[in-house]
């Protein structure tokens, strides 16, 4: 099947594009708005573009035409911080996606104890163990500016934290981490089952296809 998706509604591309783009890493964002309110919430449109310069980004949407909290603080402010959601936090961070008003300050209503950061205003969540404190870099509004949907958030990383109980030196364990993901719908997904595939180092292509047949890899 074919799907033409300037004929498609909004609903039937969510389910498309969700059920087929997976596993999406998920960012807590957490965010302040000018007048100083916390705010805290889930996003799997999310993923890290470059470690050099270190840029994330993120995808927050509207709601009825109106930017989410998220999207409209960091507009105002520049400032976002990305912690990461492991499997024991997976409950609690979906918790944070219900659509509070904008005055509702999550942390406080759901018990998340917040842990300063170093270089922006936003709190990091501090049984995450690992987050990004960023600044803004760029905003692209994927719609049109007379109906706003998604938005396209560019950060470049300042700061990274991460646990000392998550690292072996300054390498991230991702036994120690046990981050997990979103597939489509509501369905989410551990990082437990892994393998490992060695990069090719020939530039022979025959050499390459070779590797193929072996198995010692997997
Ligand atoms: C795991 C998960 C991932 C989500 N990812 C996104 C996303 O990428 N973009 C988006 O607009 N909403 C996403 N949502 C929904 C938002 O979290 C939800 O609309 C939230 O209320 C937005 O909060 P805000 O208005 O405080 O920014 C996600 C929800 C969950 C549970």
């Amino acid at each position: 099947m074919i799907f033409d998706t300037s004929s498609l509604d909004r609903a039937a591309l969510h389910g498309l594009i969700n059920g087929l783009v997976y596993p999406r890493p998920i960012a807590w964002v957490s965010t302040i708005s000018t007048s100083g309110q916390p705010n805290l919430a889930p996003f799997s449109f999310f993923n890290a573009f470059s470690f050099y310069p270190p840029t994330v980004a993120i995808g927050p949407g509207s709601r009825k035409g109106v930017n989410k909290d998220t999207l409209r603080n960091i507009r105002e402010t520049g400032e976002f911080v990305v912690s990461v959601v492991t499997e024991d936090l997976a409950k609690l961070a979906n918790a944070t996606s219900a659509e509070f008003s904008a005055e509702i300050n999550e942390w406080e209503e759901l018990g998340i104890p917040g842990a300063d950061s170093v270089a922006v205003r936003p709190r990091r969540v501090a049984a995450s163990p690992a987050a990004f404190e960023c600044r803004m870099l760029q905003i692209v509004d994927l719609g049109s500016p007379d109906s706003p949907t998604n938005s396209l958030v560019l950060g470049r990383v300042v700061r990274i934290y991460a646990d000392d109980a998550i690292l072996d030196g300054i390498r991230p364990r991702s036994d120690a981490l046990q981050l997990v993901g979103r597939m489509g719908g509501d369905e989410w997904c551990r990082t437990t089952d892994k393998f490992s595939l060695r990069r090719p180092d020939s530039t022979d292509p025959a050499e390459v296809k070779r590797t193929l047949d072996s198995s010692s890899d997997h």
